[in-house]
């Protein structure tokens, strides 16, 4: 069976690429891009073509960040419904982090996690192990069983390694193996009780804050035990002004850091959370115009590598609740895409940056060899519409936890490919 896909605008910043062209696709992998490379190819094999005119192909997104809450928390989303979501919003690779239940800190679990992947999962799936068994921040797991079982990554996200010691050992055992240590940045001491970021509208709304500092001074920290250990270090989902420029100097020194950001963080602000809106309790909190305006230059410059959503499904059970007891996330995976066209076509960040920030640049911190569309590479991609408009309004997902339904976007994704499979198709 041969893909072609025809006559696209084809953006693939892994080889600085974008031009009108034609990308084929056989036995699982790109085996020629360029202009008229489909015509070489005739119709007497099992052909399916694809007319991507006016259209872009790009490369299938990697998403290092989501939580599809299997095992234990099925009712909000598996590894069925969470890697369809997936290939829906265009992502053709996830990597899933380990605050499961039971918690992903052995190989017998990660093991678990990937062959149930390969049984349902619609896209590629990689497990992130924990970094302290059952997430209690003080005994480190077997971290390079869990690599031998699957695991492209440690962290103990939804909580912070807070203790200095333990994070100079997990850098150091990580490091061994070059697997990157993702850090939740919070001191939670700093954060007892916070329901959003500590600020005007905190105060306004007499609600508990998080301030900068408890994420500002633990990424300080971590970059100085980075550089000591000369391990891998990457922030999860930065939020703040302060965080961002802590990285982008160490990063002007050498030190192995790298970090993401989310698309809620990039688009909202506290204000979004007024009328106590439960969709926006988000953890770390929705900060100020000017930590979302640092945040955008920081992703534009590359100070920040990547996008990730941190898609965080919870029922409506749960998220219909009063603000306090309402858990943190939200949804990402189908309205990542269009959320960052809308920073392309505001002139904040270039095309090939924000593409390949959702591609070739999050494959690369977690060791993956996709997000590419060089001749050879596994043939992930997605065939995006850019100009259609329209509104956000229900999600394949398991949990509906977004603040973006309603949202008139555009740009869609049409078609995703995984392994040169076409797994979606609008
Ligand atoms: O908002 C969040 N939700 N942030 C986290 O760090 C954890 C996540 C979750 O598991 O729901
Ligand atoms: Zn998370």
């Amino acid at each position: 069976m041969l893909l072609l896909l025809k006559n696209g605008r084809v953006i693939d910043p892994s080889r600085g690429l974008d031009a009108i062209a034609d990308v084929v696709i056989e036995k699982g992998r790109v085996v020629r891009v360029g202009a008229g490379a489909a015509g070489s190819y005739g119709t007497e094999r099992d052909v399916r073509v694809i007319d991507c005119t006016g259209k872009w192909i790009l490369p299938g997104m990697v998403d290092i960040h989501t939580h599809m809450r299997e095992p234990g928390y099925e009712y909000k989303e598996d590894i069925r419904s969470g890697t369809r979501a997936a290939a829906i919003g265009g992502f053709t690779t996830i990597c899933a982090m380990p605050n499961t239940n039971p918690v992903n800190d052995n190989r017998a679990i990660t093991e678990m996690m990937v062959a149930k992947a390969r049984e349902v999962g619609v896209v590629r799936f990689h497990p992130i192990g924990a970094v302290t068994r059952k997430l209690d921040g003080r005994e480190l797991t077997e971290m390079a069983d869990m690599r031998d079982g699957g695991c492209v990554a440690v962290s103990d996200d939804g909580k912070c390694v807070l203790h200095s010691g333990v994070m100079r050992r997990a850098l150091e055992y990580a490091g061994t193996f070059d697997v990157p240590v993702i850090q939740h940045a919070e001191d939670h001491h700093l954060t007892e009780g916070a329901q959003m970021h500590e600020g005007a509208i905190s105060t306004r709304l007499g609600l508990k804050g998080w301030p900068r500092v408890a994420e500002d001074h633990i990424v300080a920290r971590d970059l100085m035990l980075t550089e000591m250990t000369r391990a891998r270090y990457h922030v999860a989902h930065i939020s703040s002004k302060g965080a961002v420029a802590y990285v982008r100097e160490a990063k002007s020194r050498g030190i192995r850091a790298t970090a993401e950001v989310t698309p809620h963080h990039l688009t909202l602000t506290d204000e979004s959370v007024l009328g106590y809106q439960t969709a926006c309790k988000v953890n770390p909190p929705l900060r100020e115009a000017e930590d979302r305006d640092a945040l955008i230059a920081a992703l534009a410059d590359g100070t920040i590598d990547c996008i990730a959503t941190d898609h965080a499904p919870h029922a409506p059970s749960e998220k219909d609740a009063e603000f306090s007891e309402a858990p943190n996330g939200m949804i990402g995976l189908e309205t990542a895409l269009p959320l960052m066209l809308e920073l392309v076509t505001s002139g904040k960040v270039k095309l090939s940056r924000m593409v390949e920030a959702l591609t070739v640049a999050p494959a690369r911190i977690v060791g993956l060899p996709v997000g590419t569309l060089a001749e050879g590479a596994l043939a992930d991609a997605i065939v995006v519409d850019p100009d259609v408009e329209w509104t956000v309004e229900s999600f394949a997902s398991k949990s509906q936890n977004s603040p973006f339904t309603g949202r008139k976007v555009k740009g869609r994704v049409v078609a995703t490919i995984v392994d040169g499979t076409l797994v979606f198709e609008r």
